[in-house]
């Protein structure tokens, strides 16, 4: 019986697979080409179960064919009418969203009204590729990412601001100066230009670490954790300490994130709550604050921030222990005023820094992107790009386009993916409105939501050893809600290893063009600003 049903069964599947072929044998056991063709071709397309209705079409021109062929030929004149800016970079602007993936940048402008948005930086005249592979590794982290496009080298993964020479975790493989790579914050200083972050994580974090320390292993952000992992933190100096008295993070102008912790001894009491992270006695903090230097200033939270006066030449400002909060937590826990936004920060930075009539370069990092992507909660990633793509278009507008370069870009991309054939409009967070098969399910029975990810922590509510968790019985509704995937990580979600986009706007904005070596970057922009060792463009 139970066989007579197999059998049943299997044939079933060979008049489905063999779609519309017809009984011709030997499509039967075939793979050839003629038969893959044939069979698969309607599985791999389906025919809408629903017709495409214009719930949410950005504009009813759409259905007309003047819309697009005008819209295309204003592009085209655009193109052709754009002049070459070829002047000198005079201050330069890096931001690197976090794990910014180019899914990352569909979903956010599914988010902020329509398929047809644009991100701030996605205007910009001039983008390309990066590839984001490391020496050691196919799938990259932040910290040989931030190498790369910080220093224009390419090294191992999770070791920071050093060559390839360096093993990962090595205790002293990095006190041996010639494995130290030179960041591009280093060359601004060498020319006599202002150089400073801004990130929303700590600091001391790898993207904006790669711009000023050389260590073996990205966790050594203070002393307790360089003796975690069995080094001694007289003879392995920890990232912290290399950003308040190494030789370009003491000559930086602006410093703003979180981190406070990787500051101070565990015997002080942190300004919010809890105590510092470190082992050493040390409060770098007051370290910083009494180097000597004129004018400088530490704040630790946003209305400090703001209110910073206009003769301050240093800033240091510290608004979390550790990482800064998801916007959206600010905003569930009532607290918007309790930590700047990356827009406030990014504007408070370039006024101290544009002081310099030689000009600057700054470093901004949208860091909580990635973050969102990790814990597989992708409305966080994507409020974070929103709070990325506003801090972008507040430098865009601050500075002006005939001598400040701005240049957009990723570290590594995630495992999320935009699947599916949701209509036009649909709710980018919801579930794919239109599924397969003309029964509007997927083939378990269950709906399925369009954002999922390839993997993500065992942890999650969307994990379920007997297989697909039903959307319909979970909550999609909060900021920090699970999406699900399918391979369960013991930690959690990984990084991907597709290429990030590159979005540039200023002088030279046209080399930042075609697929390339992310440890590009940093040599194209020193061109732009004729600074560093390479190619100059004056
Ligand atoms: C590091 O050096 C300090 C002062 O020189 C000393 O007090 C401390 O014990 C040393 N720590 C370790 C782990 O050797
Ligand atoms: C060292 O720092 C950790 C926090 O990073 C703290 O829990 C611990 O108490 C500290 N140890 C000492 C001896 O201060
Ligand atoms: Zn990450």
């Amino acid at each position: 019986m139970y066989f007579l049903k197999l059998v049943y069964f299997l044939s079933l599947v060979a008049v489905v697979a063999l779609g519309g072929v017809g009984a011709s044998d030997d499509c039967k056991d075939s793979h050839s080409p003629r038969c893959r063709k044939s069979s698969t071709e309607h599985q791999m397309h389906p025919r809408p179960n629903k017709p495409f209705v214009s719930r949410g079409i950005g504009n009813a021109q759409e259905r007309t064919s003047d819309y697009w062929l005008n819209l295309g030929y204003n592009h085209v004149r655009d193109k052709v009418n754009k002049k070459l800016n070829t002047n000198k970079a005079k201050n330069i602007v890096f931001f690197i969203g976090d794990g910014m993936s180019i899914p990352t940048l569909f979903a956010t402008r599914v988010a902020l009204g329509g398929e047809e948005k644009q991100l701030s930086f996605e205007k910009f005249p001039y983008s390309g590729l990066a590839k984001t592979y490391c020496v050691d590794a196919q799938v990259a982290d932040s910290a040989c990412t931030g190498t790369a496009y910080m220093t224009g080298v390419k090294t191992n993964f999770m070791t920071l601001g050093v060559n390839g020479q360096v093993p990962l975790s090595d205790c002293k493989a990095a006190n041996n100066p010639t494995t130290h790579t030179e960041s591009i914050l280093k060359w601004a200083l060498d020319a006599g230009k202002s150089a400073g972050i801004v990130t929303t994580t700590t600091v001391t974090h790898a993207s904006p670490g790669a711009s000023y320390a050389h260590v073996a292993d990205r966790m050594w952000e203070d002393d307790y954790q360089v003796r975690q992992s069995g080094c001694d933190p007289n003879e392995t100096t920890d990232i912290a300490r290399q950003l308040i008295h190494g030789a370009e993070g003491s000559l930086f102008k602006v410093i703003l994130g979180g981190g406070r912790g990787h500051m101070r001894d565990a015997k002080f009491p942190d300004e919010e709550d809890g105590f510092g992270f470190r082992n050493d006695s040390r409060d770098l903090i007051s370290e910083w604050l009494n180097d000597g230097k004129p004018n400088k200033r530490y704040v630790w939270n946003r209305n400090d921030l703001l209110n910073t006066p206009t003769n301050t030449d240093y800033l240091l400002g510290l608004f979390e222990n550790s990482h800064m909060k998801f916007r959206q937590q600010t905003e569930e826990m009532n607290a918007q005023n309790s930590e700047p936004t990356l827009e406030e920060m990014t504007r408070s930075a370039i006024n101290i820094l544009k002081k310099n009539n030689k000009g600057f370069v700054l470093f901004v990092e949208g860091g909580l992107i990635d973050h969102g992507h990790h814990y597989t909660i992708p409305k966080a990633a994507v409020g974070e790009t929103i709070e990325f793509h506003k801090a972008i278009q507040a430098a865009r507008d601050i500075l002006e386009e005939k001598d400040s370069l701005i240049v957009v870009s990723s570290d590594h991309s995630h495992t999320m993916s935009v699947s599916g054939y949701p209509t036009r409009g649909n709710d980018i967070f919801s579930k794919t409105d239109r599924t397969l098969g003309g029964v509007g399910l997927a083939g378990d029975g269950m709906p399925y939501m369009t954002l999922s990810y390839a993997n993500g922590p065992i942890f999650s509510t969307q994990y379920s050893s007997t297989g697909r968790v039903n959307p319909d019985n979970s909550d999609f509704s909060r900021w920090n809600s699970f999406y699900p995937f399918l391979v369960p990580t013991t930690d959690l979600e990984t990084h991907a290893g597709d290429d990030v986009g590159v979005f540039a706007s200023g002088p030279h904005a046209h080399l930042f063009t075609g697929v390339m070596e992310q440890s590009h970057l940093p040599h194209l922009m020193a061109y732009a600003a004729c600074i560093g060792h390479g190619p100059k463009s004056c």
